[in-house]
């Protein structure tokens, strides 16, 4: 389905959690409002409703999605229906050393997992566990799986920045994808000082023979490169220097039952009524859910407004909204 500016609205990205195992010092609220989560049975409602309104392509998230029982078996049940296309996912890469096979066998795609540091103790700095070893295992698990696997990294001034060839290097014998993401002011993204992806790239560039990578690798705004000599791509995600919403194609739920146009702003349509109500027949519900779809995507918004915070009226954290 098109939305008023024309583009086409063909991705959902489904947060089924707002807790994790981590604490990503950028990510995470120190104090969190508990809020109910869906049951699965109750997401995938809202993901069939989604697929009869174009929505072809899921991304889950969370938090971390990998934290909640029957995450595969929901997977699968997304996959049996006939007009998804493709099923990814986003995690910490925590658990992947355990449930990859799986993961793969009931459908998904392709995983990608936030990998911030290669250094132990930075690591447990960043994200609060000390799981660097259990991570990196989970990433040639997934790799070995046959899932197409892509590494999320945010680099922060004086925190990680000097790993940035470190980071890149993982992409030289691997079929792994690396992706530099923009810093957003959400969470505590407010308080950090980001490496802009203008500045990775010519940094990268003085040291490689660089050429474009017209490849798809997912349904995001990422943009690659090819290094010569390289067997993995290296991406850019400029949510900050570079503004994609041009091309955007996707809305967001929540694990508490909230739909979001927009990764920026607080509007959101709260389907929580409708799921819990007992009193409707499965297929009406899921007809109403499709109008309350209808309208988010109807009513996105042209484009985020990260550069002029003024302008936004509420910026949740990134572990409510799934990133
Ligand atoms: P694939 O390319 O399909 O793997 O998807 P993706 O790169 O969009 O997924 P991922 O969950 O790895 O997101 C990477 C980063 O992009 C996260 O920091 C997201 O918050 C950010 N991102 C994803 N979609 C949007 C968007 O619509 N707007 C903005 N500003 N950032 C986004
Ligand atoms: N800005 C940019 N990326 C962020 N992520 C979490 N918070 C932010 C932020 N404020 C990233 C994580 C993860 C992805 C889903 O989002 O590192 O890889
Ligand atoms: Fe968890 Fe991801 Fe947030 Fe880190 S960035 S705390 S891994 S949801």
């Amino acid at each position: 389905m098109r939305d008023c500016y024309n583009r086409e609205i063909d991705y959902m990205r489904i947060s089924v959690t707002n807790r994790c195992n981590f604490r990503c010092t950028y990510c995470m609220p120190e104090t969190k409002k508990v809020e109910e989560t869906l049951s699965l049975d109750e997401i995938y409602e809202v993901a069939l409703a989604a697929s009869r309104c174009g929505i072809t392509k899921f991304k889950i998230t969370g938090g971390e999605p990998l934290i909640r029982d029957g995450i595969s078996d929901f997977i699968k049940r997304l996959h049996d229906i006939d007009s998804v296309k493709d099923i990814t996912m986003t995690t910490n890469g925590f658990y992947l050393c355990k449930y990859a096979k799986d993961l793969a066998e009931a459908g998904l795609s392709s995983v990608n997992v936030s990998l911030d540091s290669l250094k132990k103790d930075r690591f447990l700095k960043i994200t609060g566990v000390d799981a660097l070893d259990d991570v990196m295992e989970g990433i040639y698990k997934a790799e070995k799986s046959g899932l197409s696997t892509k590494i999320n990294a945010v680099l922060q001034r004086g925190v990680n920045d000097d790993e940035l060839f470190d980071i890149i290097g993982l992409a030289k014998d691997n079929n792994i994808n690396i992706r530099f993401i923009e810093m957003m002011p959400i969470g505590h993204g407010k308080e950090s000082d980001g490496v802009s992806n203008f500045e990775v790239s010519e940094k990268i560039k003085e040291k490689y023979i660089v050429s474009a990578d017209n490849k798809i690798h997912g349904n995001g705004p990422a943009k690659y490169i090819k290094l010569e000599g390289f067997k993995g791509s290296i991406g850019f995600i400029s949510a900050i220097h570079g503004k994609f919403c041009d091309g955007c194609n996707r809305i967001r739920f929540t694990s508490g039952g909230k739909l979001k146009p927009c990764l920026c702003y607080a509007s959101n349509i709260d389907l929580k009524d409708i799921i819990k109500d007992t009193t409707i027949g499965p297929e009406k519900k899921i007809e109403l859910l499709e109008e309350k779809i209808r309208e988010c995507i109807t009513t996105k918004p042209k484009a985020h407004a990260f550069e002029d915070l003024s302008k936004v009226s509420e910026l949740k954290d990134m572990v409510e909204i799934g990133g």
